[in-house]
């Protein structure tokens, strides 16, 4: 007799385990009139299976034994979402063996073992989808692969971590101070166990190499991702950035000239102008250039119980109708590109520089011709009195130049006897020449 109703194993039962569970309750009717197919959860496994539950309905299905999911024949669909990398990929890779298909939210998992997992899912002819891995409930990764799969994406960049935009976000709208608006958007519950990912970047960086290695469908891997984090980034920046018409945000940047690719995240000045710049708050936005479609940009909530839980079962949905049309094991293509990496000379961004100088007679013109010996041209300059006159602070904007050069610059200037500081160098990128 034909299935009827596809089963579930759901790995996991905190916040988006249990939006999973309210999402397939509430809509049941939907999603079976979607897929033809009834979708139920059969088995429900936790850490500790005597903690109290918000829904009380799943009480009889709770197991500590993964044998009890991975085991079972009945069990099509195994939901991971546990996160880190140990178990969940022991209890994925199990799966797939066992012929069941995966729909996990693990971002951390598919930053750092996705090919691998990929690999096995097309031996084994099983379907693997994470939407919710990056940027929550916005569906991106969909976007990516199915939405351009006819075009060649050449650019995308991401406010694709939450608890960092909410920090940002507040210290350019209050002037509130970094480590003060850190410990709200912990006790919010935006941040992660241990707010060292969000804040170094981390967190962002193994988004951007699962949104890159789809988007480019290359084998990007984390360490081939240039990261720096938002912890030294001060209202003083903040403040010289509005002043010259730019708002910091912690920028996740994937970009192809040719066939050679860079993907970066870090504090970035974003011109007010572009859409990026207004992403404020937890919120998350992509925006992707393709050399067909030419500007895109999707927004939405990068994270919470609701906002995950509908990536995951959306995902789910579509192995259901995968499992209809015996088609499953085609979706999410394993990238087959070769991986070519930009070199700094060829990463090419407009900068901004703050810096302490002696207030004299001649020290500008002294910079701006260290700055023209190594290849890098000013845009916009401010002077202000510093120190109560004794110096003065310089804030740059450059054109485009090479990180190369840049970072040479910077080593010279930390030489330079006329210089007291180099304060800050962000990258600027969305202006019209980028
Ligand atoms: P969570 O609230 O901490 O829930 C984790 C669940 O996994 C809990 O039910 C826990 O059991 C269970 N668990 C942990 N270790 C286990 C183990 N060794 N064996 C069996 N069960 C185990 O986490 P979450 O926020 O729902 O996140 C889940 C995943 O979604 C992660 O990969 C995360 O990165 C991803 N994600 C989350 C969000 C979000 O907004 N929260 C957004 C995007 C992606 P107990 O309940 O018994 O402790
Ligand atoms: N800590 C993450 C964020 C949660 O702030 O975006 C969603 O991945």
């Amino acid at each position: 007799m034909e299935k009827q109703v596809v089963k579930v194993g759901l790995m996991g039962f905190g916040t988006v385990g249990t939006g999973v569970v309210r999402i397939i309750s509430a809509h049941q009717e939907d999603l079976q009139k979607q897929t033809g197919l009834g979708i139920e959860i059969k088995k429900v496994l936790v850490q500790d299976a005597e903690k109290a539950r918000h829904i009380r309905s799943m009480e009889n299905k709770l197991t500590t034994d993964p044998a009890e999911l991975l085991e079972d024949p009945d069990i099509d669909v195994i939901v991971e979402v546990i996160g880190g990398i140990s178990p969940a990929k022991e209890y994925i890779l199990g799966a797939l063996e066992r012929g069941k298909h995966v729909v996990t939210a693990n971002k951390d998992l598919m930053a750092l073992h996705g090919a691998e997992i990929l690999n096995k899912a097309q031996e084994e002819g099983c379907d693997v989808f994470y939407e919710a891995s990056v940027a929550g409930g916005i569906p991106i990764l969909r976007a990516l692969v199915e939405g351009f799969s006819s075009d060649r994406i050449t650019k995308m960049m991401g406010i694709v971590n939450g608890t960092t935009n909410y920090i940002l976000t507040k210290m350019s709208q209050e002037g509130a101070d970094y480590a003060e608006v850190l410990k709200e958007a912990q006790a919010l519950g935006y941040a992660e166990a241990d707010p060292t990912s969000d804040v170094e970047g981390f967190d962002a960086a193994r988004k951007m190499a699962i949104l890159a290695t789809l988007g480019f469908r290359v084998p990007m891997k984390l360490e081939d991702v240039d990261v720096k984090g938002i912890s030294a980034v001060s209202r003083e920046d903040i403040a010289y950035g509005k002043q010259l018409g730019y708002e910091v945000k912690l920028l996740g940047l994937a970009r192809r000239d040719g066939e050679a690719v860079e993907v970066s995240v870090q504090p970035t000045m974003v011109p007010k102008s572009h859409p990026l710049a207004s992403v404020n708050g937890v919120f998350n936005a992509v925006y992707v250039h393709g050399e067909a479609v030419g500007e895109t940009m999707f927004y939405g909530p990068g994270a919470g119980e609701m906002p995950t839980a509908t990536a995951v079962v959306s995902d789910l949905v579509t192995v259901v109708k995968n499992m209809k049309m015996g088609v499953n094991g085609r979706g999410m293509v394993a990238p087959y590109k070769e991986k070519i990496l930009k070199d700094d000379s060829q990463k090419l961004s407009k900068y901004f520089l703050r810096i302490v100088v002696a207030d004299k007679r001649g020290v500008l013109a002294k910079i701006t011709q260290m700055l023209a010996d190594k290849n890098i041209s000013l845009e916009q300059v401010i002077q202000q009195p510093y120190n109560n006159g004794a110096q003065a602070e310089i804030i740059m904007i450059t054109h485009l130049s090479s990180k190369s050069d840049m970072s040479n610059v910077i080593v010279d200037m930390e030489e330079m006897e006329i210089i007291t500081e180099v304060k800050s160098c962000y990258r600027v990128e969305g202006g019209d020449q980028q």
